[in-house]
């Protein structure tokens, strides 16, 4: 069964992108640490004819990425994986709590590099794509997103990089920057003032759905 694996999968963009693929036909493998939510997101999936299972994961733990793979490794094709789970924390660097700057290095970066990597062989089995999930955050740098930068930018070292190590193979890498989306993401945070300016996750998910079969990159600013 061809198979789509999303990081993150029970809210804001995941959620999205794990309808839009539902509706094209594949199973979703939705994973994240909270189970309510990726509950509800299966449960929508269905009430639409969609299949999906939800797998609890923590992105920063070795070795229960590669019990997943394990797992699902006999009943998927695993044609796409998102690597979308990601965390962030905003103000002034001397204001950044170091279990923060901790976890945002562990879950952005160290995370998508271990799911990458340790999923890199099933995707290899056929035609795939691995859609990166960074932001506007890596492609330039910006007032008290200081830690989110630095680990957008490492996130995008290493997905370029990845590109021109896996040109000529079955496995294509998508790098995703996208400006401000209104989710669940920014409810801890006073960072963003006016939340009405953001984008819907919908409509980015659409963009991205439409787009990552003819490009290598794509790019969503912000709304002026
Ligand atoms: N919102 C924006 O303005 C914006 C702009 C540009 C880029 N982005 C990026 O877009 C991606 C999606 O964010 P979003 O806006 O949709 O926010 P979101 O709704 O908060 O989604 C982030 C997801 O990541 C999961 N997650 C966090 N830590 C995890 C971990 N250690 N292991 C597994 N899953 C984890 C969360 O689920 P659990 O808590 O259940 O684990 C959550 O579902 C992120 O990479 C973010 O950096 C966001």
């Amino acid at each position: 069964m061809k198979a789509v694996l999303i990081t993150g999968g029970g809210s804001g963009l995941g959620k999205e992108v794990a309808f839009l693929f539902a509706k094209q036909g594949y199973h979703i493998i939705l994973t994240g640490r909270n189970e309510d939510k990726l509950e509800n997101v299966k449960s929508e999936i269905s009430a639409s004819g969609g299949k999906s299972s939800i797998h609890i994961l923590d992105i920063r733990k070795s070795n229960d990425i590669v019990s997943l793979k394990n797992h699902i490794q006999k009943d998927y094709d695993l044609e796409i994986l998102i690597n979308n789970a990601g965390i962030g924390f905003f103000g002034p660097i001397e204001e950044i709590d170091d279990k923060q700057i901790i976890a945002m290095l562990e879950t952005n970066v160290l995370g998508t590099i271990l799911m990458t990597k340790t999923f890199l062989p099933l995707l290899k089995k056929q035609q795939s794509t691995i859609i990166q999930i960074i932001s506007t955050a890596g492609l330039r740098g910006k007032v008290n997103e200081t830690v989110y930068c630095a680990s957008k930018f490492a996130v995008r070292g290493f997905s370029e990089g990845l590109q021109q190590e896996l040109d000529g193979t079955s496995v294509k890498i998508v790098n995703v920057y996208m400006g401000g989306m209104d989710t669940p993401f920014w409810d801890e945070s006073d960072h963003i003032a006016d939340k009405t300016r953001l984008r819907s996750p919908k409509e980015i998910a659409e963009l991205i759905s439409n787009q990552y079969k003819t490009t290598k990159e794509i790019i969503i600013e912000s709304k002026k």
